[in-house]
């Protein structure tokens, strides 16, 4: 008889459960997916696949569905006052472009022959996307990472080949007289020792479509992404839907999550598409899902100033990553929380070993950098966070 009694409070529950908020049960499915499905604490289990795509196709028809894109902030050089700009962006929970604020920064001539002839010899992880597939869901073959050099790196983009630049902090750590160049004073958040984390460089094939970009990822950090060459499409989509990517941890030192979902399933979401040309900044928030293609000119233009004509097949663009806790907690709390218990990234090397498995810790820590600006600057060599290859090689870190 106690089982019977039971049927109706449990029947409640269920239905209050399915018909309370859409993204209250986003937030309990994509728990149980991070869980069991995401390769962060045990293998995935195969055989769960159909339920999630069951589950995942179910929320896509439901009702109470919303749509939204993520919340865009435009502003010209000319315009842009730093510390107004970030009151606007929500503390770096919206997404903030400005038009030409490095139009005539010093980088603007990298990728010169000269820059070739003088960099040429540093080592880079690249990926070879010439026999990849472009069009796989799969990280594994939609990348082919292969170690490299950039001058070996640049002689293949000139011969067409699909290239781009992967192990990004390697130039900076290797040619640390460049940081310089990349003037993130302009930026308002001090110089590239104070605002930067993390500082990479991507380099790669122009007007390659998605084979000169990446697929669909996400990273615990801030990141601004600088413009010099080439123009870069770059589709955003809000993390209200984040269980449809069905998230899986990426590369050895990626801190975010790689989208394992569909490509042609993804497209049917709302998206925020932004252009990048030389000399714009797009600062996006973390963990917001994004994709990159290189794209041609939307329209014909004279080379820039700086340039030469074998820009023409150049994309190049500078990233600056930096924490910023809250705003990783506010735009997803479950990723936040899943892919920080039990990681190693952000966490120094002297804490104990237990630490990563308090919940949010490396955010508390990022936290009390914030607040007593002791944040480790990118060429901190002990800091392992965030795609900071050598730092993380280091110490070990193989994740
Ligand atoms: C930026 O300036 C151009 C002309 O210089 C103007 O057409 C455009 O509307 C401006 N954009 C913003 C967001 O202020
Ligand atoms: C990329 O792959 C193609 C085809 O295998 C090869 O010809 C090219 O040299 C590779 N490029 C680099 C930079 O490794
Ligand atoms: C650009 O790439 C094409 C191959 O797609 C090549 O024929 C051309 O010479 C390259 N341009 C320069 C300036 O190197």
């Amino acid at each position: 008889m106690a089982n019977a009694k039971l049927i109706v409070p449990a029947t409640f529950v269920l239905l209050a459960f399915y018909f309370g908020t859409w993204r209250l049960r986003q937030m309990f499915w994509l728990s149980q997916w991070l869980m069991l499905e995401a390769n962060l604490y045990m293998k995935p289990w195969p055989s769960a696949h159909p339920f999630f795509s069951m589950i995942a196709r179910l929320e896509w028809h439901a009702p109470d569905r919303p749509a939204v894109v993520p919340p865009l902030h435009e502003f010209n050089a000319s315009d842009f006052d730093a510390s107004k700009a970030y009151d606007i962006a929500k503390g770096n929970t919206e997404v903030l472009v400005v038009r030409g604020l490095f139009d005539d920064a010093p980088s603007r001539s990298w990728g010169n022959e000269e820059f070739v002839r003088k960099y040429g010899r540093t080592k880079m992880v690249i990926n070879n996307g010439t026999g990849a597939n472009s069009m796989s869901h799969r990280h594994q073959e939609f990348y082919k990472i292969v170690d490299s050099n950039l001058q070996t790196l640049d002689e293949s983009i000139h011969r067409g080949d699909s290239v781009v630049s992967y192990g990004i902090d390697e130039i900076f750590t290797q040619n640390p007289e460049l940081a310089d160049e990349v003037d993130v004073d302009r930026l308002g958040r001090g110089n590239h020792r104070q605002a930067c984390r993390q500082l990479g460089m991507l380099y790669g094939r122009a007007r390659a479509g998605q084979a000169g970009g990446l697929m669909y990822h996400n990273a615990i950090s801030s990141n601004y992404l600088m413009q010099v060459s080439g123009y870069k499409l770059v589709r955003l989509v809000s993390n209200a839907y984040s269980l449809y990517f069905f998230p899986v941890s990426g590369g050895e030192f990626d801190s975010g999550f790689i989208a394992s979902a569909k490509w042609d399933d993804l497209e049917e979401l709302p998206t925020l598409d932004v252009v990048l040309g030389p000399g714009d900044v797009l600062l996006f928030p973390p963990w917001l899902w994004h994709s990159t293609k290189t794209v041609d000119p939307p329209s014909i233009q004279p080379i820039p100033t700086g340039q030469t004509d074998r820009h023409a097949n150049l994309s190049i663009g500078i990233t600056c990553r930096f924490p910023t806790p809250t705003a990783a907690v506010k735009n997803d709390l479950m990723l936040s929380l899943f892919r920080t218990v039990g990681g190693k990234h952000g966490i120094p090397s002297g804490s104990s070993k237990w630490a990563r498995f308090v919940p949010l810790y490396s955010q508390f820590l990022d936290y009390v950098n914030e607040v007593r600006g002791t944040m480790p600057p990118w060429d901190d060599t002990n800091d392992c966070w965030s795609s900071k290859r050598t730092a993380c090689r280091k110490q070990g870190v193989n994740q």
